[in-house]
């Protein structure tokens, strides 16, 4: 399987890619996860992003492509979920290029659609694990123990892009791009739309019955 999810910032991409991954036995790409790891290994493309992440604004197509293109060709026949990328059409016809040049195209896209009065609770008590990535949120998804992973037991810290005026600028960002990325994908087929909206749970049902429909027919 090879799917890719789109949807603003804070639909739960991240989350629900967990869950199918963990369903299907698929590789999670986060692009934002990614990005993350590359800034804080200080490598060059690391230094180039740290700007346009802090400011909520997009990683350029370029770079996003260099950084995205050689982890899914490492990927070889492993399905994945591809979550937060692409955002751009030049991402998305990119990503079409060298997954028909590889043979592997993408099999199904989701599309989050989210009451947008829900997101900035969503924002708010969000806290991840900076050491494996695991995503909580404080009321809807919270660790066993207050403040630590799960996992790991590390202490859960807030993203530094979940700020009030950051989120803004994605959420936004997100608005400027998002129709014709939906519409390149709408005119391709495989394409279905996930009310988001409701409690993980919920939407995790949803996603896993549109997922065996589609795949098993
Ligand atoms: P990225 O990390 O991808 O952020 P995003 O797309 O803005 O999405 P989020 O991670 O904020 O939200 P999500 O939909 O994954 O929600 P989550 O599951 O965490 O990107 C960060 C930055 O990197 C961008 O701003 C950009 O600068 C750059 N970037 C990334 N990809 C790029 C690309 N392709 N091109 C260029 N630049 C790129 O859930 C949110 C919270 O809500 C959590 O606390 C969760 O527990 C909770 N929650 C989830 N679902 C529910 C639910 N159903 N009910 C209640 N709570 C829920």
């Amino acid at each position: 399987m090879r799917i890719a999810l789109l949807g603003p910032p804070g639909s739960g991409k991240g989350t629900q890619a967990a869950r199918i991954c963990e369903a299907f036995k698929l590789v999670h790409m986060s692009s934002g996860d990614i990005l993350r790891a590359e800034k804080i290994s200080g490598s060059v493309n690391g230094r180039k992003i740290r700007d346009f992440m802090a400011n909520g604004m997009l990683v350029p197509d370029d770079l996003m492509m260099s950084i995205m293109r050689e982890r899914i060709i490492k990927l070889g026949d492993c399905g994945f979920v591809l979550d937060g990328f692409p955002r751009t059409i030049v991402q998305a016809e990119a990503l079409n290029r060298m997954l028909f040049e590889l043979q592997r195209p993408l099999m199904l896209v989701l599309n989050f659609v989210v009451d947008p009065t829900v997101l900035q609770r969503r924002f708010e008590g969000r806290r991840i694990c900076p050491a494996c990535l695991s995503v909580y949120h404080v009321d809807s998804n919270p660790p066993q123990t207050p403040g630590l992973c799960d996992n790991d037991q590390e202490p859960l810290i807030t993203r530094e892009d979940d700020r009030h005026d950051v989120v803004q600028k994605r959420i936004q960002t997100y608005q400027e791009t998002m129709a014709p990325l939906v519409a390149f994908y709408a005119q391709m087929g495989n394409f279905k739309t996930v009310d988001a909206s409701g409690a993980i749970p919920e939407v995790t049902k949803v996603v896993l019955e549109k997922m065996h429909r589609h795949f098993e027919g």
